[in-house]
């Protein structure tokens, strides 16, 4: 993709990943974006790099717009690799000893992933850069996404530089949420927030309050994935302060798998149950749909049921996949159920129930059991277990 100036002397030199379908488990059906940003000033700045394998098509789209050579300092908002895999190429192009801005976990974190010896100048909260007409401004955003992240804000042209905040996995040739369709763009961050973001939610509801506190008036917010909000950059903020407190939304998710169809009969007529009350209900099975996809639903849900056969006296192990992958992001203040089918042992919905009162989902009980295949007095259990998680929702 050409550079893109999103104001002026300034521009997004990064790069479009259209054939990204799995970033680090996560499923990307819509592509990603690596942003990164030339600010053209008495001194020349780039904000973050872009994954490795890009890294020729970063050199080149800096080349359309100055002499790469000609960069002054880099700004390294985060580590991750999708951010910092490109800098050692840069560093070398344009001169290792020019000064390398990032946090103070940033330096340490940069450090042990290239094992070379820049010139850091980590900052804190508050630290400024004069660029000559313009000012850089820097706020620590410590597990947005990880130890090292961090904002930077341009205070005369008020652009936010955020990182992984606010982004989205959205590969497209429009840059903006005016020019993009919104509401698909929204669904992408939504699903960035639920599987990224979610376990530090309560970190991020302090870090809005913190921005808010700070009086900056943003005009553009440019993360380091997906599109630029600069039409209504208030709609991304609002986003993120819903996601970020537990919801309260009339809305459940039904997660099974199932090996002879048992499983299934009882999650859909659970399903059916919590439907039944008024309540909107999603059912995925597992094997049909990505973790991520499920998690994206629970992210507003209130209640999380999951249906498990039992395999071997364990729970089935795609369910485990599942629990494990929803319990490292630390969903708040679900209620949960729990259900499944067995042939002699049945440990599987037991063992179901104590993954979500280790996550401290309010349980409600009893779950069901049923052994082999559900007559219709079973799947009439599983429709009343069903309605009272649905009055409970
Ligand atoms: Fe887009 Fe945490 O990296």
């Amino acid at each position: 993709m050409k550079p893109v100036e999103i104001a002026e002397g300034i521009y997004d030199v990064g790069v479009v990943d259209w054939n990204i379908r799995d970033f680090h488990g996560y499923s990307t059906y819509a592509g990603t974006t690596y942003n990164a940003f030339l600010i053209i000033d008495e001194k020349t700045v780039l904000v973050d790099t872009v994954k490795s394998p890009f890294g020729e098509q970063l050199i080149e789209n800096i080349a359309r717009i100055i002499d790469p050579k000609k960069i002054d300092c880099v700004v390294s908002n985060h580590t991750e690799m999708d951010h910092s895999g490109s800098l050692p190429r840069i560093m070398h192009l344009i001169g290792e000893d020019k000064p390398l801005y990032c946090s103070k976990m940033g330096a340490k974190n940069l450090a042990r992933h290239f094992r070379q010896p820049y010139r850091y100048h980590p900052l804190k909260s508050g630290d400024e850069l004069a660029l000559g007409r313009r000012t850089l401004q820097f706020l620590e955003t410590r597990m947005v996404h990880w130890p090292d992240s961090m904002f930077t804000y341009l205070k005369e042209d008020r652009i936010l530089f955020s990182s992984d905040g606010f982004g989205q996995h959205y590969a497209s040739h429009e840059k903006f949420d005016d020019t993009a369709p919104v509401e698909a763009v929204m669904f992408q961050a939504k699903k960035y927030f639920a599987n990224i973001l979610l376990l530090y939610a309560p970190r991020i509801l302090k870090l809005l309050e913190q921005v808010a506190a700070l009086g900056l008036k943003i005009d553009m917010i440019c993360p380091d994935h997906g599109i630029i909000w600069r039409k209504n950059p208030e709609k991304i903020i609002a986003a993120y302060e819903k996601w970020s407190r537990p919801s309260t939304e009339r809305k459940a998710v039904v997660v099974y798998d199932t090996m002879w169809n048992s499983t299934r009969s009882m999650a859909e007529a659970v399903a059916a149950g919590i439907a039944a009350e008024g309540v909107a209900v999603r059912p995925f099975h597992i094997r049909s749909s990505h973790r991520s996809d499920i998690m994206t639903e629970v992210l507003d849900a209130r209640a999380v049921v999951v249906g498990s056969p039992t395999l071997n006296n364990q729970m089935f192990p795609t369910v485990a996949d599942f629990l494990t992958y929803m319990k490292g992001l630390k969903p708040q203040a679900k209620l949960g159920g729990f259900f499944g089918s067995y042939g002699w042992s049945g440990e599987g919905a037991a063992l179901v129930q104590k993954e979500l009162e280790a996550m401290s989902f309010e349980l409600i009980q009893p779950g069901v059991k049923i052994q082999y295949v559900p007559d219709s007095e079973g799947l009439d259990a599983c429709f009343a277990y069903g309605r009272k998680i649905g009055r409970a929702v």
